[in-house]
């Protein structure tokens, strides 16, 4: 089984790699390729890589290349794990939509849209690409924003599903907490990529018991610290939203706080200056501790278990992923991507039945979707137009003041990557 990682000379791949060591029975691997443009990087990241396959006594090869066409022939799945840009855009983000009063963030809200207008063309040229040497591979999609990119992708007819590691770090938190196996444990996690609840939590399957109420009332606190959401709001709920839905109901709050910091993106360039440092040590065979502080936990193993399971192989036959609606919500077009459970296989993943959403949560559903449709027309076809519309419909944003002031801000900053601006 050959499979691709595009973004490979990421800071985030040893975590992958140490993944797929551990998880070899689930995913036999026999070839593995990481594709990226830094070559500096990918000798970095692919010499740790080689040697914890060593000491894992795997003995998949592991390639580097930065030829895309290269890299992606003969390969079963694609991975792609890709920030165009780099964390230096990623900063921008983060930053300028402040200078509105309004969220900086690299999926939520305007920096959101600004790194879907840089990031869909590159994919879906990638995609192409990878359609062209091998039309019966699938592609995984990490790639943020993972809702709008899922889209892009499945709507010119990829065999794509969109991957996000927050439904796993709920599984395996519950799981921790409740003192049961990880795989013991189903969510009831519907919503689009970082915009999700969990309703409920069922030991045992889909038809399990629900030991949320039990959850909350025994760990609420820890529960809510992790959030950074007052316990009483997720008391009120009853549910446990993700933590990018602090950026919603907590949104001034999270302004007022971001503009007092240091931007994400800086921290986590430093600490990936001190990975490559490390990664360059032939001494070091394992997963540095240090990667523990980035967001990706667990991302190995949601990325197995996936692959696995598109693959033919011993996946879970339910996962967390985004994919069509095809009216699992009823509220929303067939054509939207929505984070959900999905029985995945070889044939690809579709959505469980979901029960009816509250109109607590579904509006604000319908009105993010909304504006991913819009999203997604402004990065396929460009236009000042189209970004501040998209803009207008966010429901963070929806004055045409704001939309106006970040729709200069974002093309001002993001020139270089958008080719018709
Ligand atoms: C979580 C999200 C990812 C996101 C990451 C950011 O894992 O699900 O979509 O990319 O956090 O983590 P970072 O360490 O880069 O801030
Ligand atoms: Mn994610």
């Amino acid at each position: 089984m050959k499979l691709t990682v595009v973004g490979g000379g990421s800071t985030y791949t040893p975590e992958l790699i140490d993944g797929f060591a551990r998880l070899r029975d689930t995913l036999p691997l026999t070839e593995l390729v990481l594709v990226d443009p830094a070559a500096d990087r990918l000798d970095l990241v692919g010499g740790l890589a080689r040697r914890i396959f060593a000491k894992q006594d795997h003995e998949g090869k592991i390639t580097t290349t930065s030829d895309l066409d290269a890299g992606v022939e003969g390969a079963d799945a694609v991975l792609l794990q890709l920030r165009v840009g780099g964390q230096a855009a990623r900063e921008q983000d983060e930053t300028w939509p402040l200078e509105c009063g309004c969220v900086g963030q690299e999926t939520t809200g305007a920096g959101g849209l600004a790194k879907a207008l840089r990031t869909v063309p590159v994919v879906l040229d990638i995609a192409e690409r990878v359609r062209r040497a091998n039309p019966d591979a699938w592609i995984i999609d990490f790639t943020n924003p993972v809702g709008i990119v899922t889209r892009a992708l499945l709507q010119a007819g990829h065999k794509a599903v969109g991957l996000c590691n927050v439904a796993i770090g709920f599984q395996r938190k519950f799981a921790g907490l409740l003192g049961v196996a990880p795989s013991e444990v189903h969510l009831d996690h519907v919503g689009l990529n970082h915009l999700t609840w969990e309703r409920a939590v069922r030991v045992g399957g889909p038809e399990g018991e629900n030991v949320l109420p039990r959850l909350l009332a025994e760990h609420g606190d820890a529960i809510a610290d992790d959030l950074r959401l007052p316990r009483p709001v997720l008391d009120r709920l009853g549910v446990v939203p993700s933590y990018y839905l602090r950026y919603f109901y907590a949104h001034d709050e999270v302004v007022r706080e971001l503009g007092t910091k240091p931007s994400r993106a800086a921290e986590v360039a430093a600490m990936e200056k001190e990975l490559l440092e490390m990664y360059g040590d032939p001494a070091l065979d394992e997963k540095p501790a240090l990667l523990g502080k980035r967001g990706g936990a667990f991302y190995s193993e949601a990325a197995v278990d996936l692959a696995a399971s598109l693959l033919g192989g011993g996946g879970s036959p339910y996962q967390v992923v985004n994919t069509y609606n095809n009216g699992t919500l009823p509220f929303l077009p067939d054509d939207a991507v929505i984070e959900t459970q999905a029985a995945v296989g070889a044939h690809g993943a579709a959505p469980l039945p979901v029960a009816p959403l509250d109109p607590l949560y579904a509006g604000l559903v319908a009105n993010v979707t909304a504006y991913e449709a819009l999203a997604l027309e402004a990065a396929l076809r460009g236009g000042r137009d189209r970004v501040f519309k998209a803009l207008l419909a966010h429901p963070l944003v929806g004055q045409y003041a704001y939309a106006d002031g970040l729709t200069d801000r974002l093309i001002a900053h993001n020139r270089e990557h958008l080719a018709w601006a």
